[in-house]
């Protein structure tokens, strides 16, 4: 029994030190906006920038996090789908994906960092599978192949970003 609480307690550490990351790197992202803009009240500026900084970065972080608690509770109604079939069910699933997906997508649009833009293209290509899906009439076959397709994006950026 140690051992799997072990490995737990190693993977909340390190997603804790990885989403450390992005905050520094959304941070030092609005500080060198703002001081960019400034000339005359640079000291305000930068000022600025550190307030919107500390408030901002960890709202948005705060922010995805939530959208990918959303994810994970469609995820477990999508399995739900898959054990007893209803096509109702299974829109209702892939919709949902695909606006908990725009939503995240809408976070990192017209950002200028390369993870930013990462995030931003992997979370368009996710909203357009599961849009394109809740599209097509649905049967469980095509259901699990939409899920599997899903599924495959929350792996993939994971491994990059989580
Ligand atoms: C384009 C990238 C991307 C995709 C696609 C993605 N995730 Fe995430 N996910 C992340 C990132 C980045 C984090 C870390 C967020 C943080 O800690 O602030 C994360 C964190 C999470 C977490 C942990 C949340 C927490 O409270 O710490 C869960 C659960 C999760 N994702 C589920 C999913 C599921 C399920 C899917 C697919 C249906 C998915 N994600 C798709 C990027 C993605």
């Amino acid at each position: 029994m140690a051992t799997p609480i072990f490995r737990t307690s190693v993977r909340l550490l390190s997603s804790g030190s990885k989403q450390t990351g992005l905050l520094r790197d959304q941070q030092k992202q609005s500080v060198m906006t703002s001081s960019s803009k400034s000339s005359s009240n640079l000291r305000r500026y930068i000022g600025a920038g550190l307030v919107i900084a500390v408030l901002g970065g960890p709202a948005a972080a705060a922010s995805l996090k939530s959208i990918m608690g959303g994810m994970a509770d469609n995820t477990t109604s999508a399995k739900a789908v898959l054990a007893n079939f209803d096509t109702n069910a299974a829109e209702q699933v892939l919709r949902r994906y695909a606006a908990d997906a725009e939503a995240a997508d809408t976070m990192f649009a017209n950002q200028r960092g390369g993870k930013e833009k990462d995030l931003h293209a992997r979370f368009s290509k996710m909203a357009v599978i599961a849009n394109t899906a809740s599209q097509q009439a649905q049967d469980k076959a095509s259901f699990r192949k939409a899920f599997v397709a899903i599924a495959t994006e929350c792996k993939s950026c994971h491994t990059a970003y989580k």
